[in-house]
């Protein structure tokens, strides 16, 4: 085979097409993205989230009896798990500040403890099955990497992810208007394109390493501030900025610092972000002492951006209003991230399954900057 011509990619591989998907897509002018053919945000307002998870990995919206057949198959999957895993999660995890980095450590074993082989040795349906019961589990782990004895609850566990989840973590039933609150956050978050984890994904994916091993790489992505790390961070903005006559202060101060308002900007949407115009309107419904606080630093922010950064449009981005209904559903803020990765988790196994079609390598090149090579050493 001929040597494929060398390209320069520009900085952080912007406008840049390095693979073919039929799971997802963003169009950035419109404001708009989807999941094989159906517009995200309609399917977060209408689904439940077993179903759109369905659509993710088998192509097709299920009717009502598959959907409640899927439903039980993954809550089912959730128990087919080692008791002992999360009681050993919550060991090697209790302490850690940072629960991303824990939830990191925990997929790992939970990877070890359902026998994960090497992706590329395994049968599409060996992998379907992997992909579906590491992502089943992603909730206990959380809550395992949260409080003690999760193994205990796993049988009085309502089917619904989000519920499930949410008494999890509370170690209470959740009231309706949380779950699903929690559910669309989790809809609208399952895949957005082929952002910085869902790469990270599919390279560890393309070397055939096992599904331990993309869940680890992709969580390790998500967890930087300027992807999945920013909810929390807006949570902490509002509270540093306290009262509705403090915002437009505090945020020239920090712009003019050089700083980033959390929250704010996106690479591909040159618009209003969809997923915070749904999830806005979810916070709203909800209510909560922050909220008022949240919708006026979010024009006060959108206005002092105009003025201070003209060249680039920056709008209010998902994780602005996350931070506001995960807050009001109840979860703390050190969860904010690991509730991404469960939900991305989703995205990031019908990637690693799809990677599969025709897959090779992912090995790009870099351009060497350094000096000329120095005379040989001598042997001395
Ligand atoms: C999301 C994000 C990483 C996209 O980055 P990007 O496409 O690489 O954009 P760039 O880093 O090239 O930024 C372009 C310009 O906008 C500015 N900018 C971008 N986001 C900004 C923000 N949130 N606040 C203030 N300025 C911002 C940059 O400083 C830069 O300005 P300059 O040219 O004067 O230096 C970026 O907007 C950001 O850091 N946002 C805050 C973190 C966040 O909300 N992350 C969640 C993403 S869903």
């Amino acid at each position: 085979m001929m040597a494929a011509a060398v390209q320069v990619a520009p900085s952080g591989l912007e406008g840049v097409v390095v693979t073919d998907t039929q799971i997802g897509d963003v169009r950035g002018t419109e404001g708009f993205f989807q999941y094989r053919g159906y517009d995200a945000t309609d399917l977060a307002r209408n689904c439940r989230l077993e179903e759109v998870w369905h659509l993710l990995l088998y192509g097709d919206l299920p009717d009502t009896t598959e959907a409640d057949r899927f439903t039980d198959r993954i809550a089912g999957l959730r128990r087919d798990f080692t008791p002992a895993l999360f009681d050993r999660v919550h060991q090697v995890t209790a302490g850690a500040t940072d629960r991303v980095a824990a939830l990191r450590t925990a997929w790992s074993l939970a990877a070890a403890d359902l026998g994960a082989r090497p992706w590329l040795d395994l049968s599409p349906q060996q992998r379907i099955d992997q992909a579906l019961a590491l992502a089943a589990v992603g909730p206990l782990l959380v809550a395992a990497t949260h409080r003690p004895g999760v193994a205990a609850d796993l049988d009085d566990l309502p089917a619904s992810t989000a519920a499930a989840y949410l008494q999890l973590v509370t170690g209470e039933a959740a009231k309706p208007d949380r779950v699903t609150a929690l559910e669309r956050y989790l809809v609208l978050t399952i895949d957005h394109g082929l952002n910085a984890s869902t790469f990270t994904a599919r390279v560890v994916a393309s070397t055939g390493a096992d599904l331990g091993a993309v869940l680890v790489a992709a969580v390790g992505a998500l967890s930087g501030p300027l992807h999945g790390g920013a909810p929390s961070l807006a949570l902490e903005m509002l509270d540093d900025i306290a009262t509705p006559d403090r915002a437009e202060a505090w945020i020239r101060d920090a712009v003019g610092r050089g700083e980033r308002i959390m929250g704010f900007g996106h690479r591909i949407y040159r618009t209003e972000d969809p997923r915070a115009r749904l999830l806005r309107e979810t916070a709203q419904e909800l209510g909560g002492p922050r909220i008022d606080l949240a919708l006026h630093v979010e024009q006060t922010a959108r206005r002092v951006l105009r003025e201070l950064k003209p060249d680039r449009v920056l709008d209010v981005n998902v994780e602005y209003h996350a931070a506001i209904v995960m807050d009001a559903a109840g979860l703390p803020p050190a969860l904010f991230t690991p509730t991404f990765a469960v939900s991305r988790a989703i995205g990031w196994t019908a990637h690693a399954l799809e990677q599969m079609d025709g897959n090779r390598i992912m090995r790009p090149n870099s351009r060497y900057t350094g000096p000329e090579p120095v005379r040989p050493i001598r042997p001395r």
